[in-house]
Parts: C-alpha cells; sequence; structure tokens
C-alpha cells in the first residue's frame, strides 16, 4: 500500500481507482509516496523521504517543480489530451466570442428595463450595435500542434475556416491527426502575419516564455485576434494591452486573467475553464491515478 496525498479536488473516479488498488489517499496523508495534483502550485513543497512520485491531472507540469524532481529523483507524470476536447470546445467559442459581441450584447439586454421600454423593440436596435462577422472564410492560425491544436486546426476547417498551423517540434501522431487542409507555416512570424485568429498551444517553458513579444505582436496582421487557452506567460500581457490599444489586435481572449489585462477593451477573460468540464477532469484524473498507481506498485513509468 502507498501513502497518496491529493491537493485540489481530484475527481472521485480517480481516487476511487487508487483506493480500489489498496491505496491510502487523501489531502491529510503525511510522508507521501506520491502527490496526486491538479493546479496547486507545488514549487515550494518540502519533498518528504519517502516521495517517489507526483501525478499532475492535466497536461501542462509549470506547477510542478520539474527541476528538483529530476535532480532528486522523483518521477513527474501528467496527461496530455486527458482534457483535450474540453479546452477544443472553449477554444471554438472563444472564436465565436471574439468575433461576436456576444458578451457586451448580452449585459446591454440584462440593462434594459421593462417597466420604461419596450424591450422588443430596444432588441432590434441592439442587432446592429452589437454586430461581427462570421469565421468561415477567414484564416485561423494554430501554433504548437500536439493533442489540442490538432483538434483545435480540425474544428477550424469544420467550421469553413482556413487553417495554417505552426510547430517546430510536429509529432508523427500529430501529423496523422492532422486534417490534410491545414496548411504548414513556415514560421512563427510568417502565420503571426496572415492570420485573421491565432489560436496558441504550446506548453510553458523556458523555450515558450514570452513567445508572444512585443516584436511579435508588431508583426501581427493588423485587428487579428489572438487566443490563449495555454498559459499567461506565453504572451506578454504589457505588450498585448499596447497592442490592443493601437489596433494591431483586436481581441484577446484568454483562460488566464491577469492584473495588467484587467479593466482593457477587447479583453475577454475567462477564469481557466478550458478543462473544467466533469468529462476532462473525470479523464485526467483517471489517468493520472494510473499511472501513479501503476509506478508506486511495480515501477512503470508507462506516458500516455
Ligand atoms: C492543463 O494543464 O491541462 C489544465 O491546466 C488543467 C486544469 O485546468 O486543471
Amino acid at each position: 500500500m502507498a501513502r497518496i496525498q491529493t491537493f485540489n479536488k481530484i475527481a472521485a473516479e480517480g481516487i476511487a481507482l487508487l483506493e480500489a488498488r489498496g491505496h491510502q489517499v487523501g489531502p491529510d496523508v503525511h510522508d507521501p509516496d506520491g502527490i496526486l495534483v491538479r493546479s496547486a502550485k507545488l514549487q515550494d513543497i518540502t519533498f518528504g523521504p519517502s516521495l517517489r512520485g507526483i501525478a499532475r491531472a492535466g497536461a501542462g507540469v509549470n506547477n510542478v517543480p520539474v527541476s528538483r524532481c529530476t535532480e532528486e529523483g522523483v518521477v513527474v507524470f501528467n496527461t496530455p489530451g486527458s482534457n483535450a476536447n474540453s479546452v477544443k470546445e472553449l477554444v471554438v467559442a472563444g472564436l465565436m466570442l471574439s468575433s461576436r459581441k456576444i458578451i457586451e450584447g448580452c449585459q446591454w439586454v440584462q440593462t434594459l428595463d421593462p417597466a420604461k421600454v419596450d424591450v422588443g423593440k430596444e432588441v432590434e436596435a441592439g442587432k446592429s450595435a452589437f454586430g461581427g462577422p462570421e469565421i468561415a472564410g477567414k484564416r485561423l492560425g494554430v501554433i504548437g500542434l500536439g493533442a489540442i491544436g490538432v483538434m483545435v486546426a480540425n474544428a477550424g476547417i469544420s467550421l469553413g475556416m482556413e487553417v495554417a498551423g505552426y510547430d517546430p517540434y510536429l509529432s508523427v501522431n500529430s501529423a496523422w491527426g492532422l486534417s490534410r487542409s491545414v496548411l504548414r507555416a513556415t514560421s512563427l512570424e510568417a502565420l503571426l502575419a496572415d492570420c485573421d485568429y491565432i489560436s496558441i498551444h504550446v506548453p510553458l517553458n523556458d523555450e515558450t516564455r514570452g513567445v508572444i513579444n512585443a516584436d511579435r505582436l508588431n508583426k501581427t496582421k493588423k485587428g487579428a485576434r489572438f487566443l490563449n487557452f495555454s498559459r499567461d506567460a506565453l504572451v506578454d500581457d504589457q505588450a498585448m494591452v499596447k497592442a490592443l490599444k493601437d489596433g494591431t489586435i483586436s481581441t484577446y481572449v484568454t483562460d488566464f486573467p491577469t492584473a495588467a489585462l484587467l479593466g482593457n477593451p477587447g479583453v475577454i477573460a475567462i477564469p481557466h475553464l478550458g478543462a473544467s468540464t466533469p468529462e476532462a477532469e473525470t479523464n485526467s484524473a483517471i489517468m493520472a491515478a494510473q499511472q501513479l498507481a501503476d509506478f508506486l506498485e511495480q515501477g512503470n513509468i508507462k506516458h500516455s
């Protein structure tokens, strides 16, 4: 039996899997052999003497001190793909939100006072105030063609968009998952210069931190809409605010609100809901629990 400490609320199916295999699981477990975490930041935790593995129920591992784990022989697992469909669905919503003024329109409707105005008549006025273009026929640029990027690219195609993809590390699996109609961009700069809608799907690491900076934003197609459902620090938010002010970017849809972004027109900030569906939470928890149990029981390091 292993002792597994949980951080955050982990879907019941993941906990049940570990308990069914005889492990002790919970937030109060001391001197754990393994840790199961969702988004809690573990950078500063002290590793107990028994710790052998940390499993993240999610794709990104930027909340786990990976270098320290490597130095101290603690194996880190994550669950790429486990929540890809949920993220893709929210990106599709983000495309629509960036194009049609749905949020502003809904907020305006709520301000109408039926005691004072004829709501039906006022709504007619709203039709012209809150219009916005179709996304079909426009060009979508997808940066990063992993599990989520490929799904987003294929969703763009099924919505009638012309899709360009950029990924210097395109894996064979991702290449097979891509529709033949996705164009390969020669460089990140080419993609930014060409696309009306740009969605970034890369992990946050030393190579990608701040990859969308002032210089790249300056070279982006005027009025492009930018979507970030990956991590806040991929984008220099001060540079993004400036790009929104000067009209280089018309809308920034992000699942990672930061202080610098709040209150700026053109920002649509979502409270990190990409993977917040019961389906994704269950998939991620089961996958993470399975990997951790296999490793703690038999030393198997099996990655999905
Ligand atoms: C991920 O990295 O896959 C997400 O951040 C998961 C989550 O929202 O917990």
